[in-house]
């Protein structure tokens, strides 16, 4: 049984998480990557289904997102929007989609919302790509930015560790939110950052922030779905709280259809015609 019950079942637009930042209601966003998830992530209320390109890791069982492309993340993102009715739904643009030039980065945005019906897209990095996020936005298209740790860059940085614990970097990343803000962005991720950092943004910036490993101070927080449901057991960084133990849940389901097989218990009079 859900614990949440939605107060304003309107459909949730860009619009509305400017509300509600303003009105400093927190932002529920996790990711999803099928229809069976993404209608149940959306019957449960959550604000923002984020189709992230950690389906690379999570359903390709890649050990980056980097190998993931346009075309694979269209076909996760139009499974998300056929099952999510209430929730806003952004889609991760891939490595290589965007990085060459503004209108490469534009072509990339616009096969993703014709093709996938996604509401907005979401771009990693602050200046190096700030030309292609107004390019984008220009033509309509409501853009997320990420800062922080960028996982695309996980060749850069040669860890996945804590970013902009130094002066320089943190200075920089803060005037990089300002730019995503001011280039027109409706949200800016912020992931695995310190958490007084992450609050001096979220204090600076009029618009929502986003949080994954960056803190309470935050307007609202994300997980990847099958790390908090317990589905992918690998993973457990200090940040990932799990709601759920569904990798037990479902091999046992699986270890007890197994054995009713083998002891010909299934099927049973009843579930044969
Ligand atoms: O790809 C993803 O799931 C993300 C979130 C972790 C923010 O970018």
């Amino acid at each position: 049984m859900s614990t949440y019950t939605v107060e304003d079942p309107r459909k949730v637009t860009t619009r509305r998480l400017a509300e509600m930042k303003a009105k400093g209601e927190k932002i529920a966003m996790l990711t999803a990557y099928d229809y069976s998830m993404a209608r149940l992530v959306d019957e449960a209320g959550m604000e923002v289904i984020l189709v992230g390109d950690s389906a690379s890791n999570v359903m390709a069982g890649n050990a980056t997102t980097l190998p993931i492309t346009l075309d694979q993340m269209i076909d996760y993102a139009r499974s998300v929007t056929n099952g999510a009715k209430r929730a806003l739904v952004v889609c991760d643009m891939p490595f290589g989609s965007y990085q060459g030039n503004p209108l490469e980065a534009l072509a990339s945005a616009i096969r993703i919302m014709k093709e996938s019906n996604a509401e907005a897209v979401k771009l990693e990095g602050g200046a190096e790509i700030i030309d292609s996020i107004r390019r984008i936005i220009s033509a309509g298209i409501p853009v997320m930015g990420h800062l922080g740790l960028t996982p695309q860059s996980i060749n850069k940085f040669g860890t996945y560790a804590v970013r902009a614990r130094e002066e320089a970097e943190a200075e920089k990343l803060i005037s990089d939110a300002l730019l995503l803000e001011e280039a027109g962005c409706f949200a800016v991720v912020l992931e695995k950052i310190p958490a007084d950092l992450a609050t001096r943004v979220s204090k600076a910036l009029s618009i929502p922030t986003i949080g994954i490993g960056a803190g309470g101070g935050c307007d609202g927080q994300v997980l990847v779905l099958q790390d908090m449901l317990g589905i992918n057991q690998g993973f457990s960084p200090r940040f990932l709280r799990r709601y759920a133990d569904l990798a037990t849940t479902i091999k046992d389901a699986i270890g007890s259809y197994i054995t009713d097989v083998k002891s010909s218990d299934f099927p049973n009079e009843s579930e044969q015609y």
